[in-house]
């Protein structure tokens, strides 16, 4: 018949499809966890998702970690277009080339596009946010975070981050109390989507997400099954794009 059989893994997108509150859903084979090369089979198809919804003068806002890095990889010129990419928040700790900084640099370089970035330290106190926040050229940047019309970005295990940012142990402990279960954004929240700790950095607001037109949400591994669960309870996502062994984890732990 002319009627197309679907394939296992279009049956799988179409079953997250209906469960979870976003548009669109992008699977591929294999499971990050286990095999580093996975990561770049997400970036081809984020960066897909990505260049469709391109429109000239787009603000693009990026988290930082390893699979948003793999969507640099995949991202090209297209003519008349020239996107500027922003990271969504000041430095949250992690190795260089997972920076969004870094991955801001490499994005604009990819599209003929260019780059602000937020020279803002990390975890600086809280009194200190409003008087960083008052310096042009971090409000310059800030002002271009809220005009972002296309956000790409990770989501992470809550220990795992917790500790990849170096954590002391009283922070960890907390964590682990609070049943902190995923992080997106320098914000921990627990199963039911409630944020239980924040990361002291400045950038986009949770608030600010929830207005932003495309979210393109990029994550791999079935050991960050119960951090996207858990994520679209707390935040907004549009396009989620993972592999096959996270989200036949997702499906086998409702
Ligand atoms: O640190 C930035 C960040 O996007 C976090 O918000 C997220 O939890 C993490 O990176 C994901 O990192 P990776 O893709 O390397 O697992």
């Amino acid at each position: 018949s002319a009627v197309r059989e679907l394939t296992d893994l279009e049956h799988l997108e179409k079953e997250l499809a209906k469960q979870l509150p976003v548009k669109e859903v992008h699977i591929v084979r294999g499971n990050a966890d286990e095999d580093e090369s996975v990561k770049s089979d997400l970036g081809k198809i984020a960066a897909e998702a990505v260049m469709s919804r391109l429109k000239d003068q787009m603000i693009i806002t990026v988290t930082g970690g390893s699979t948003v890095a793999a969507v640099a990889d995949y991202l090209k010129p297209k003519s008349g277009v020239r996107p500027l990419f922003v990271p969504a928040r000041g430095g949250l700790g992690t190795m260089y080339e997972y920076q969004a900084s870094s991955i801001c640099v490499k994005m604009a370089g990819q599209m003929d596009g260019e780059y602000r970035l937020l020279y803002v330290p990390d975890a600086i106190d809280w009194d200190l946010h409003s008087k960083v926040l008052e310096e042009p050229s971090v409000k310059e940047v800030m002002s271009k975070i809220e005009q972002s019309s296309l956000t790409i970005h990770g989501v992470g295990d809550a220990l795992t981050m917790a500790k990849r940012r170096n954590s002391n142990a009283e922070e960890l402990k907390k964590i682990q109390h609070q049943q902190a279960i995923g992080e997106a954004f320098g914000y921990y929240f627990d199963e039911n989507g409630k944020t239980v700790q924040r990361v002291h950095s400045v950038g986009m607001s949770k608030e600010r997400l929830s207005n932003i037109e495309h979210v393109v949400t990029v994550a791999g591994g079935s050991s960050k099954s119960k951090a996207i669960s858990a994520y679209f309870k707390w935040g907004k996502s549009d396009v989620l794009v993972i592999d096959e062994a996270l989200a036949q984890k997702m499906l086998s732990d409702k």
